[in-house]
């Protein structure tokens, strides 16, 4: 471990022990264009991985259709779920935060049943990442679902950190770009002062000739023409808008840039400004751990892809130094 880091988990452990604050300190959702990426399975490590350092951090399961975490993190199915907390049969978000055997780490297992909790209302999203800040932790991982639904872009969206995990393959880059895309879009219509900056914002996103490909820069530069005081207004969003790039399952030496390399590919075509978080290698201890129930931090402690976590979780860390 390099001194800064050591010197990290003095600081967390310090706190810990201390009087704490009332607070979440961040928020971190996880997230991607598609479905099994290893969203669930990063998150999972990279919790234990986290409270492994002695941050106090609580893991949501925010895949609302298909809550798995649970067995990533080798535990069963817990009974109070998210599905109790929206149809308020518990009233505190504390109260179905469940211990999962790792030190410093608890699970808010995903809905289980109720379609109101399939697909909250925004009301009940916002209330739901209300009550999540509250937690006295260091940080919640929202693990999203797959896919470009709103529910999904919202919890994305109302994160501290955006992290958006894909393959280096080309179609799993296309897909997170969409998604990286979609949220955005969604964010400025989210962000509008009034409907008809909303409008305006609305008919600079429509798809043009039938192609609906269109990039937040070429968004900006739309409105522009009609609204320059609006375009600043877009640029600026898109400025603060800084989501975090995984590579998951890399194969080979060129892989590990594919993440660098995406990044600055977008920031110069797309205007979006990116950052890289890292990579983690293809690695059979993975399925082998998925299917022994296990959390693969706990079963191969030693593999590649357990590395790669770990080197995330101290990417993370040091985003707040
Ligand atoms: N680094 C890796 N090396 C090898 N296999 C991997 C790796 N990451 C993920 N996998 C495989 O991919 C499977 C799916 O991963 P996971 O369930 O985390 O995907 P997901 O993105 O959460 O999917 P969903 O969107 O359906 O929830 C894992 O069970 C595992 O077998
Ligand atoms: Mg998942």
């Amino acid at each position: 471990m390099s001194q800064d880091s050591e010197a990290r988990v003095i600081e967390l452990r310090a706190r810990s022990s201390g009087p704490r604050k009332a607070r979440a300190r961040r928020i971190i959702a996880v997230g991607g264009g598609k479905g099994g990426i290893g969203k669930s399975l990063l998150s999972a490590n990279l919790g234990i991985a986290l409270a492994q350092r002695g941050a106090k951090v609580v893991l949501v399961d925010a895949d609302l259709g298909g809550a798995n975490l649970h067995t990533c993190l080798g535990i069963n199915q817990p009974a109070v779920t998210l599905s109790d907390f929206v149809d308020k049969r518990v009233v505190r978000i504390d109260d179905v935060a469940v211990p999962t055997g790792v030190d410093g780490l608890s699970l808010v297992s995903g809905a289980s049943d109720g379609l109101d909790a399939a697909n909250p209302r925004h009301a009940q999203k916002t209330k739901l990442l209300r009550h999540l800040r509250t937690l006295e932790v260091d940080y919640v991982l929202l693990d999203l679902g797959a896919g470009t639904s709103f529910n999904v872009l919202d919890f994305f969206l109302l994160a501290d950190t955006g992290v958006v995990v894909m393959l280096p393959e080309p179609t799993s880059i296309e897909n997170a770009y969409r998604f990286i895309k979609a949220a955005f879009f969604r964010k400025l219509q989210g962000d509008a002062p009034d409907s008809d900056f909303a409008q305006r914002v609305g008919a600079a996103i429509a798809p043009r000739d039938g192609r609906p490909a269109r990039s937040p820069w070429d968004v900006v530069e739309d409105l522009r023409a009609v609204d320059p005081p609006g375009a600043a207004r877009l640029e600026l969003t898109l400025g603060g808008f800084h989501p975090w790039i995984v590579i998951n399952q890399a194969r080979t030496r060129n892989d590990f840039d594919v993440g660098p390399t995406v990044a600055s590919a977008w920031k110069k075509f797309f205007g979006l400004d990116l950052g890289y978080l890292g990579c983690v290698s293809h690695d059979d201890s993975v399925w082998q751990s998925v299917r022994a129930r296990r959390a693969l931090i706990h079963a191969f402690p030693e593999s590649a892809a357990a590395s790669g976590v770990l080197r995330l979780a101290e990417n993370l860390i040091a985003l707040e130094r």
